[in-house]
């Protein structure tokens, strides 16, 4: 049984994938949702979370059908590039739909990511006005519109598949809903990022991709990430050494390596700083550019 069932189906858009044909009839697509949507409810422990990727046009249908089976939490929505179609409104966003296979006993932790700054001149992009006494000296909890993390936009960061998404996603995920140890299921797993995410988490992971090559992209990404994505003791989503996400929980212990401004106020125009020196201490691995698909490329030519 799995802690985390997440899935990043095709979504019928006619994306040239090397064995599926993404271009169905939208009732017979939708028929084929309802399958797996199911079998992912069923093998989704009672603790457990279902979070499913898509365009709003199709999470409408599988929210009619989730509804009727598990306990709905959010529909997030992740910032997209619009492209203007013509009478319509442009498109902005992809949704995830967080679902509790039952709310009562959902495992859930509450998550932050770092202020956002003016680049220049490093004071907070939001007015907290009165209430910047309170500022949290990280940021603030995560809310359901996720524009902070971004599309991998570029080719050259990508491996060949049209839909990989970004790691820093299924970390948020992973880390609002899991422990180390547990188990994350992900039925369309791509290029794997998925359970890259999950094993530089320290939890469990199983796959299933239709694709051989994709299969052979996700087995080398494995073998290839780091294995360990702490900070001492805490589990914490990072880009290049950067903290993106962590638990509201965990603030305590990740306190200890940062010169944190004060009073509370003075966050507004200061941010925290990271201590290199506790950072060696600690081994915080620094994301190596191995990562990156382009120098995987480089690395295994
Ligand atoms: C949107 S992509 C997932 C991309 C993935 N999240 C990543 O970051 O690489 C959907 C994937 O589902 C796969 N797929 C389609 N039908 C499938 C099936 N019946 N069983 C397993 N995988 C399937 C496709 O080959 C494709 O790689």
């Amino acid at each position: 049984m799995a802690d985390l069932t997440f899935a990043d189906p095709p979504f019928n858009l006619a994306k040239k994938y090397r064995s599926y044909d993404d271009h169905r009839g939208g009732e017979e697509y939708l028929d084929w949702c309802r399958q797996w949507l199911h079998e992912l409810l069923r093998i989704t422990k009672p603790t457990g979370s279902l979070c499913v990727h898509n365009i709003p046009k199709w999470l409408t249908h599988y929210a009619a059908f989730l509804n009727t089976q598990a306990d709905f939490r959010h529909w997030i929505a992740w910032d997209a590039l619009g492209m203007p179609l013509g009478k319509t409104l442009m498109p902005r966003h992809y949704g995830i739909l967080f679902y509790a296979k039952d709310k009562r006993r959902q495992k859930f932790y509450e998550i932050r990511h770092p202020h956002r700054r003016c680049r220049k001149c490093g004071v907070l992009h939001k007015d907290y006005g009165g209430k910047k006494h309170g500022l949290h000296p990280f940021g603030p909890l995560v809310s359901d519109v996720w524009s902070d993390l971004h599309r991998i936009k570029h080719a050259s960061r990508r491996d060949p598949h049209p839909c990989q998404l970004p790691e820093t996603v299924l970390e948020r995920i992973i880390l609002m809903t899991t422990d180390a140890g547990d188990v994350v299921v992900d039925p369309f797993a791509g290029t794997g990022t998925t359970l890259v995410a999950a094993r530089k988490l320290g939890r469990r992971y199983l796959g299933i991709e239709l694709d051989a090559a994709y299969v052979a992209i996700a087995r080398e990404r494995l073998t290839q990430a780091h294995p360990v994505s702490r900070l001492g003791e805490v589990w914490v989503s990072q880009v290049r050494g950067a903290l993106v996400t962590i638990r509201d929980c965990d603030w305590p212990q990740l306190q200890a390596y940062y010169a944190i401004p004060e009073p509370a106020a003075a966050i507004e125009t200061a941010p925290i700083v990271f201590d290199w020196r506790l950072a060696a201490v600690a081994s915080l691995p620094t994301l190596a550019a191995a990562q990156t698909p382009s120098a995987r490329r480089r690395k295994t030519a």
